[in-house]
């Protein structure tokens, strides 16, 4: 289990990038008062999706608008087709955890 972040530090419906103390970065989501967490890269491009947007629980690529499940990693939207990793997040007092 790894600490992310304070939930309050998620804004709603706007991601918050972090890079855990092995370097790989997540992105972490508060969506209709639920948290997720992704992988932060697109697995179309160089992309780090914490600078997309969500919008109907997906989040929107910033470079070419493809989307993925912030609840599954599913690649929904072209041009992404390879998912991405997502991962349980808990909420442990006023932090979030993840089991990574
Ligand atoms: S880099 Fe994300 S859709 Fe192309």
């Amino acid at each position: 289990m790894q600490i992310l972040c304070k939930a309050a530090d998620v804004p709603e419906d706007e991601p918050l990038r972090v890079e855990l103390p092995d370097g790989h970065a997540v992105a972490v989501y508060r969506w209709e008062g639920a948290f997720f967490c992704t992988d932060d890269m697109c697995s179309h491009g160089e992309a780090s999706l914490a600078e997309g947007y969500v919008e109907n629980g997906e989040i929107m690529c910033p470079y070419h608008m493809g989307s993925f499940c912030i609840r599954t990693g599913e690649a929904r939207a072209a041009p992404c087709s390879v998912d991405i990793v997502a991962y349980d997040v808990v909420e442990q007092g006023d932090e979030l955890v993840i089991d990574r």
